[in-house]
């Protein structure tokens, strides 16, 4: 057993797993136990909002969101979301997007204004949310990555063509397994 949590490379664009539709888990062990707590480590180390199984190599349908914990005033709550489910989606909104695996883009990305969401926590236990704003947009950005959908699918054309280059150069970096793991050098650029 990991005395501790990792941090996990997250994958960049390119990389084949983050175009891959995502399996649902079947059963609960210690290894997908720490494969969360990595997941959880992972996002804040990262400074994100959010992260999906497959972002760091695990075609899983879990991901981890807390969409307000780098706010002044906020602490940490990290929520895990096992084989999530929408039921609901309601109003519209369009705001800036970013994801730890398009480092240096940001672009306005439609969504519902307000989702309800059911699914599993780390303990397997039922959860329900109804969520808005910040909160419902993470929850759609996070599990579109279980079917192999990123932000910038979801672009206008002529917002998309501003980042194309950045785009080639991100996707340059897989190796000939498909795989574009995340470099210093991406960062924030
Ligand atoms: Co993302």
């Amino acid at each position: 057993m990991k005395s501790k949590p990792e941090v996990l490379p997250v994958r960049v664009i390119g990389d084949k797993i983050l175009r891959t539709k995502a399996l649902d888990v079947l059963d609960d062990s210690e290894e997908l136990q720490e494969f969360i707590q990595d997941l959880i480590l992972t996002m804040y180390e990262d400074d994100g909002v959010g992260l999906a199984a497959p972002q760091v190599g695990k075609s899983l349908r879990i991901f981890v969101v807390d969409p307000y914990w780098y706010r002044e005033g906020h602490e940490k709550n990290p929520l895990v979301f096992i084989n999530p489910e929408f039921k609901e989606f309601s109003g519209e909104d369009i705001e800036d997007e970013g994801c730890l695996s398009l480092p240096g883009i940001y672009a306005k990305v439609p969504r519902a204004e307000r989702v309800i969401i059911e699914g599993l926590n780390e303990k397997f236990k039922k959860i329900r949310f109804e969520a808005e704003d910040m909160f419902a947009r993470s929850l759609q950005h996070e599990y579109d990555h279980l079917d192999g959908i990123l932000f910038i699918d979801k672009v206008a054309p002529l917002q998309r063509a501003m980042f194309v280059r950045k785009l080639k150069e991100l996707e340059s970096g897989t190796d000939e397994n498909g795989v574009n793991i995340k470099r210093k050098e991406h960062e924030d650029n």
